[in-house]
């Protein structure tokens, strides 16, 4: 297992080393290498099980070191950088040669971000590079909002994770781009489609495609857990086959499934509590003795866009 602690020297020698560690952001955890040396970019595919053809974000702490990695930054993203940075969104922006082709995956555009976390960004702060850093989960599978998510999964290959205590987001970054002169979002995320529209107007949607060629880590079925899970527009048909039967709601409870079965992500009606909730209660679903979990989506509206499509994806199979 690995040494979980809040020691930055620790996490910046295990850094410095090559080695990779569990990292914190407002998010979800990241796996984090140096984003300048290959050697540690491979060890983050290997070590997560990720197809090679998966770009990785690489995070760092200014809009001063932004500006050594990309070639420009179009107006209306630097707008939305200004009023979201730091914070939960990704920019994907021409890369210049000193990030690795192996970070892009071959890609002419890096995806980068400056999270809003006071360790991740003390840390950052502290080396000499910028962190490539995917989520901290075994490809497929949902990401970690705690430093015990990322141990109980990848502490066997890790030496280190940073404590930073419990994600306040819970879902990943929103990811913007420029195609065509628009803004084009290509992942719902932390930032609510309706707060980018405030800053820069209409912006394009690509985010459902099941081979979106600009993200393509955003396979239909990339966040699906283990235990079967199904939208509950298909409570019916499921009651008849299943006698164990749990429930995922929003803020109150199904009237035909006993409370015990049941798991509410916001009694208070919140979507950023349901928000911050939803990955750990992914993941607690699989430990339970129910067959199977009917989820209920959420109100389409600022961040129950994210969370449906992560549930989406999570009760899609194939
Ligand atoms: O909140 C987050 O974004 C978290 C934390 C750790 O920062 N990171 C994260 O990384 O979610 P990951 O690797 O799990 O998801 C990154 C997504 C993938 O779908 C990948 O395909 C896409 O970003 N991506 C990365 N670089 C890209 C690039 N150059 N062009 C297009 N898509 C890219
Ligand atoms: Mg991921």
């Amino acid at each position: 297992m690995a040494e979980i602690s809040k020691d930055i020297n620790r996490a910046v020698e295990e850094l410095t080393a090559g080695n990779l560690i569990g990292f914190p952001t407002e998010t979800v955890y990241g796996l984090a290498g140096n984003a300048f040396d290959e050697t540690s970019v491979l060890k983050i595919f290997e070590t997560k099980n990720r197809p090679a053809f998966d770009p990785l974000i690489v995070h760092t702490h200014s809009v001063t070191e932004v500006e050594k990695f990309v070639k420009e930054i179009p107006a209306k993203l630097k707008l939305l950088m200004d009023a979201f940075w730091p914070g939960p969104m990704t920019f994907l922006l021409p890369k210049k040669e000193i990030i690795p082709d192996l970070v892009t995956s071959g890609l002419e555009n890096v995806a980068i971000r400056i999270p809003n976390h006071k360790l991740a960004l003390e840390l950052l702060a502290s080396l000499p590079f910028p962190l490539a850093a995917p989520s901290a989960n075994p490809f497929g599978y949902v990401s970690p909002t705690k430093a015990s998510h990322v141990n109980d999964q990848l502490g066997n290959k890790i030496n280190f994770i940073l404590e930073g205590g419990d994600c306040q987001i819970g879902l990943e970054s929103t990811i913007v781009g420029m195609e065509n002169g628009k803004v084009t979002v290509y992942r719902l995320g932390g930032i609510a489609i309706e707060d980018i529209t405030k800053i820069v107007g209409k912006v394009e949607i690509k985010s459902h495609s099941s081979s979106n060629p600009a993200a393509p880590g955003m396979l239909k079925s990339h966040y699906s857990p283990s235990k079967r899970l199904v939208l509950k527009t298909a409570f019916q048909e499921i009651k008849s086959d299943f006698r164990n039967v749990g429930f995922i709601g929003f803020d109150k409870f199904h009237a035909e499934i006993p409370a015990e079965n049941q798991i509410l992500l916001s009694p208070d009606g919140n979507l950023s509590e349901a928000a911050k909730n939803l990955f750990s209660v992914l993941r607690e679903i699989e430990n339970r003795t129910e067959d199977l979990f009917i989820v209920e989506l959420m109100p389409e509206t600022g961040l129950g866009k994210a969370i449906n499509d992560r549930l989406r994806r999570a009760t899609v199979k194939d």
